[in-house]
Parts: structure tokens; C-alpha cells; sequence
């Protein structure tokens, strides 16, 4: 997925830009380029490959400027070349954009009509030349012109030589953050660019139109001047960064711990006996609510899993999880008594987005689970509660995980005792046992050294199965996401119970299967599984209760997590499955936090 920069201010400008982009080149790309107004004109540069390539480039001008736009691509239209690297140029105007332009081709057509000529694939070609066509003096009125014409998703910077002063940004669902220095003004795809510089942050709405002067940045919506609240990000610098770990998705393994005390930290009072989670007129409809839907994808779509089983145990009510590029093409029946809940870590899954806007629009109530502070899911729902993982930068999901099952979980119990089910000792027992989790989670990654043994072991093998019943049943789902999506290695993840409908005809002496098997209500019936894999030469790697030693007898390789209340055991049995992925992938040379072909965030469909 694209990314784009933009600084005016008293720094060097080149240098700024540079530095923001590398921030995000965690979102995957394959090109990248830079535009500044250096001496009065517009001077462009880019490249297929790396930022470093860029920067090499780069340092051959000299630029001296205090004003430029950058961008990361990542290929949509027209493959990874340097004509097809952003900025694009049309007479003294260059763009970056971050989306779709759906509707470029017919655009395209008009301007060549018109006499613009083009050389690049691109539809972002065609925005700088609409924004020429419709220019009469005013950048920000040309961009705005402009964009009325287009249809899609769209984040763009703009600076022309003829306002050497001006950067305009528009957007259209894919993200754009205005950054707010002293006298300086970041634009960014998201936040992580621009926290070296500041922590003000003004996260743009569908249809703004940003002017940013030296003077200072005014922003129009459909023709209106609007305010937007200047938003204090608690993010540190340093949280973005690797602090010693090799890859950022090692670190936010490890960060999980303080992730997921931060998260419930503050969610719930003892002495009052009440939680702190939704306004209070989205708890007076909360008390009408028959049905839950919960939706999302990827890890996202697996914590949703989780969170079922806690809803249905605690709120007492019919509970439907579904991805959510399958969820909003369907007929399903959504009323004001429905529920709908929204799981996303970026804040900007296009698919969630676009499930939320349909459920929002057939009257359901519409409550956002974000990690991302004013994106666009925690805007568009009714309510937001908000995971406190930090930024996460490695493409796999980790730490945002558990802190959505931590959300999740206090959500259930938050219900529950709404529905007037559960009673104020038994929202405190639970919520308790909520608080040891950090603490489970530090134990589980005392098991990180073992795990690397047992990578080395295994990371050969070309397929791997991952199985658990009842809350374990989406943790092996979520460790054969994990391992596939960083390894490239083929793994799936099933139901326990469901191995002789299908999938034990796969089962032979080269088949690694990954067992969940915490000691629950459905521990006897894994035990079953493993003997039926055991039967067919399969290696079984178990992941079971301490104490519960008979079943290493039955196993390959067992390894004994810290017992946990039934109900939380997704927290612990987690962990070792992303240290597992992440030590193969790691072990096989392989890029763990950009890994080939996924985007942090899918901002498009
Ligand atoms: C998980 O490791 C993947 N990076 C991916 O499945 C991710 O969870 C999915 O794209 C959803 O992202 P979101 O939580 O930002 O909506």
C-alpha cells in the first residue's frame, strides 16, 4: 500500500521527507520519489526499488528547499517502474496519491482530448494533469475542482512551482494526517512518519481539502470551511522504533505485556463498580440490543472468534462473526436491535470500512475496536473503544491481538452485567482474572528459546496443520496466519473435531501438526485428536496446560504454558505460535516485517 509525506516548514525539506518515508516503509512498496521547489522550481525524483536508492539519487542535486512531497508505491496501476514512481508531473504541478482512481481511464481520455499527453501507466498521472486543467491561479481551488471528478479512494499531496509556498492535501477514505510543528506542517499516510516531530496530530475527514501555508493550514469539506480538532498523540518516537529488537514485529511480541496493561488499564472501576467503555448514549442503546454481529479481517477477524464465545457465555446473546469483504455483499437482516462491532487495528481495512458503512446505514448500532486514534472505522461507528498497543509497525498482527481480545473480553463482561446477567462479584472474579494476563503473557515468552529450537527443526517442512477446539479453535487458525503470512509456508488452521471430515487424509510422517490443547472443557477430545494424528505417522507439536505431563507421552513435542482461568487461555496459547512464526521466517532470511505482497493496512479492495 502507497504511502505519502509532505513537509513546509524551516527544516530541510529533502531530509524530513526522506526520514518520514523510511517510517513507512513498513506498509510495503516497491518504488519511491520526492518533489521540492528548489530555486523556484519544481524538481523531481524517483526510482524503482528502496528509499536508500532514492536517497543516493537525492544527494547527487543538493536540493536546497523547505517544502516537499514524497511517496513509497505500491504497484496498482501500471508495474514498478521509475516513469510509474510517484511524484507525477504536469506543468509545474507534482502529486503523490495514495488509492484508486476508478474513473481514470475516461479522464484520461478527455485530457488527451484536450492535448495532455502522458507517459507513465498511471492514474495518478491523470490527477496532477485534472488539477492543470482546472488551475486559474489557486492550488487549493484546482485540487479541489479536480477531485470532484474523481471516483475511488484517494490521499493526495500537491505543491506546483507557480505557489512555491502551498502544499494542498486532499482525502477520500484512504488516510491522510496533518502533523502540527512550531510553524512547520508534516502531511503523512499515518502517524508513525511524523511522530519524530510532533505529537499534534489532525486526522482528515472523507471530502477535506487541506491549504497549508507558512502562515499556517485552513481545511475545506464541500465547499465549507471546517474545524478539525487538533488531537495529542501518547505515542512516543521510541515506541515506533526497534529498541534493540531485530525486527519490529519481535519487539511488539514482546511488547504485548505492557500492551495489553495498558489496554484494560483504567476500563473498569472496583470502587464503583462500573466500566468506562462507551458514552453513555451508546449505553442506552446498548440495553435494546437483541444480536451481535462482529466483523473484520485477517487476526482481526480471529480475535472476533474469540470474542464470540465470551459474548455468548456472558451477554447472553446470539452472536455472528464473519469476514468482512464476505460480510457486506450480503442480504443479512440488520435491525436497530443489532449490534455490530467492528475489529480493526489500522482503522483503515477498506472491506471493514465498507461493512461498517452498510451496517451503519440499515440502522445497526455501530461500535469500532481501533488501535489507531481517529482513523477512519473509530470515526464512522457510533463508538469507539480503543486498544492502547502503540504503534504497530511489523505487517503481522501480534500485539494488537491480545489487546483486542483484552477489549473484547472487558466488552463481554461489560454487557453482561448491562443485560443484568452477571453481578457486580461476578464482573470483579473475571475481571481479575483479566488483570493477570500480562503477567501470563511474560511467562508463555520464557518459552521463546525453545521456540527457536523447534523453528530450526521444522523450517524445512512445506506444510503445516495447526488444530483446537472450543476458544483454541481461532488461536490455531491465527498461528497458521502467522506462520504463513511471514514464512510463506503452507499452514491451516481447523477445528480439532473436524480432522475426519477431511484433513486426516493429509496427515503422514512429514506433516507437522501444531496442537492447541490447553486443559479445558475440551482437553479429553484433543487428547483423541492427537492420538488419531499420532496413528498416521503425523509429528504432533503440543501446547498444553503445566502439569498436564501425560500427554507428552502421546507427543512429539510438548511445551507447557502457565494455567490460566478457562476463559483466557487465548492470551497465553497465542504467544508461542507468533514466536514460532517469527523465528522461522526469521531463520529463513525472509523480510519478517514486510513481508512479499501485504500491506500493513488493505486500504483497498
Ligand atoms: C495479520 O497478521 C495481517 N497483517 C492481516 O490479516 C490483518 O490482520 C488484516 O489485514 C486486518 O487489518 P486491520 O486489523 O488493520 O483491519
Amino acid at each position: 500500500m502507497c504511502g505519502i509525506v509532505g513537509y513546509l516548514g524551516k527544516r530541510d525539506a529533502v531530509e524530513v521527507v526522506l526520514d518520514a518515508l523510511k517510517r513507512l516503509e513498513y506498509r510495503g512498496y516497491d518504488s519511491a520519489g520526492i518533489g521540492v521547489i528548489s530555486n523556484g522550481k519544481l524538481k523531481v525524483v524517483k526510482t524503482k526499488g528502496k528509499i536508500r536508492d532514492l536517497a543516493t539519487v537525492v544527494k547527487e542535486h543538493d536540493f536546497k528547499s523547505n517544502i516537499a512531497i514524497g511517496h513509497t508505491r505500491w504497484a496498482t496501476h501500471g508495474k514498478p517502474t521509475d516513469v510509474n514512481a510517484h511524484p507525477h508531473v504536469c506543468e509545474g504541478i507534482a502529486v503523490v496519491h495514495n488509492g484508486i482512481i476508478e474513473n481514470y481511464m475516461e479522464l484520461k481520455e478527455f485530457l488527451v482530448n484536450k492535448g495532455y499527453s502522458f507517459e507513465s501507466q498511471t492514474d495518478t498521472e491523470v490527477i496532477a494533469a485534472l488539477i492543470k486543467d482546472n488551475y486559474e491561479g489557486s492550488l487549493f481551488e484546482a485540487v479541489i475542482n479536480a477531485c470532484k471528478n474523481l471516483v475511488g479512494s484517494f490521499a493526495i499531496a500537491v505543491i506546483c512551482e507557480m505557489e512555491p509556498d502551498v502544499i494542498v492535501g486532499y482525502r477520500k477514505e484512504s488516510p491522510l494526517v496533518l502533523g502540527v510543528g512550531d510553524s512547520e506542517y508534516f502531511l503523512a499516510s499515518d502517524i508513525p512518519a511524523l511522530l519524530p516531530y510532533t505529537n499534534k496530530i489532525v486526522p482528515l475527514e472523507d471530502g477535506d481539502c487541506l491549504l497549508i501555508t507558512r502562515e499556517g493550514f485552513t481545511i475545506s469539506n464541500n465547499g465549507d470551511l471546517v474545524n478539525r480538532d487538533i488531537m495529542t498523540i501518547s505515542w512516543s518516537p521510541v515506541l515506533a522504533e526497534k529498541t534493540g529488537y531485530k525486527h519490529f514485529m519481535q519487539k511488539e511480541i514482546f511488547e504485548q505485556p505492557r500492551a495489553v496493561a495498558d489496554t484494560i488499564h483504567g476500563i473498569y472501576s472496583f470502587d464503583e463498580n462500573r466500566f468506562y467503555l462507551v458514552e453513555s448514549e451508546f449505553e442506552e442503546r446498548l440495553k435494546g440490543v437483541n444480536r451481535i454481529v462482529a466483523v473484520a479481517c485477517g487476526t482481526s477477524y480471529h480475535a472476533c472468534l474469540v470474542g464470540r464465545y465470551w459474548l455468548e457465555r456472558y451477554a447472553l446473546l446470539p452472536v455472528e462473526v464473519d469476514i468482512a469483504s464476505e460480510f457486506r455483499y450480503r442480504d443479512i437482516f440488520i435491525d436497530d436491535k443489532t449490534l455490530a462491532i467492528f475489529v480493526s487495528q489500522s482503522g483503515e481495512t477498506a472491506d471493514t470500512l465498507a461493512a461498517l458503512k452498510m451496517s451503519k446505514k440499515r440502522g445497526a448500532l455501530t461500535l469500532a475496536i481501533c488501535n489507531v486514534m481517529g482513523s477512519s472505522i473509530a470515526r464512522e461507528a457510533h463508538d469507539v473503544i480503543y486498544t492502547h498497543a502503540g504503534p504497530e509497525i511489523g505487517v503481522a498482527s501480534t500485539k494488537a491481538f491480545t489487546t483486542q481480545m483484552a477489549v473484547l473480553y472487558a466488552f463481554s463482561l461489560y454487557l453482561g452485567s448491562l443485560k443484568g446477567h452477571l453481578n457486580n462479584k461476578d464482573v470483579s472474579s473475571r475481571f481479575t482474572e483479566l488483570m493477570k494476563t500480562p503477567r501470563l503473557i511474560e511467562e508463555a515468552l520464557e518459552l521463546d528459546k525453545k521456540l527457536l529450537e523447534l523453528a530450526l527443526k521444522y523450517l524445512d517442512k512445506k506444510d503445516f496443520l495447526y488444530l483446537g477446539r472450543y476458544l483454541s479453535y481461532p488461536i490455531a487458525l491465527e498461528g497458521a496466519l502467522k506462520l504463513k503470512e511471514i514464512s510463506y509456508i503452507h499452514a491451516e488452521g481447523y477445528p480439532a473435531g473436524e480432522m475426519k471430515h477431511g484433513p486426516i487424509a493429509l496427515i503422514d510422517k512429514e506433516m507437522p501438526v501444531v496442537v492447541v490443547a490447553p486443559v479445558d472443557r475440551v482437553y479429553e477430545k484433543v487428547k483423541g485428536n492427537i492420538e488419531e494424528v499420532k496413528a498416521r505417522d503425523g509429528i504432533v507439536i503440543a501446547f498444553t496446560s503445566e502439569g498436564s505431563e501425560e500427554i507428552s507421552k502421546k507427543c512429539d513435542h510438548t511445551f507447557y504454558l502457565p494455567k490460566t482461568y478457562e476463559d483466557l487461555s487465548p492470551f497465553v496459547y497465542v504467544v508461542p505460535l507468533q514466536l514460532f512464526a517469527y523465528h522461522v521466517a526469521e531463520r529463513k532470511g525472509l523480510d519478517v516485517d514486510q513481508p512479499r505482497n501485504l500491506a500493513k493496512a488493505v486500504t483497498v479492495e
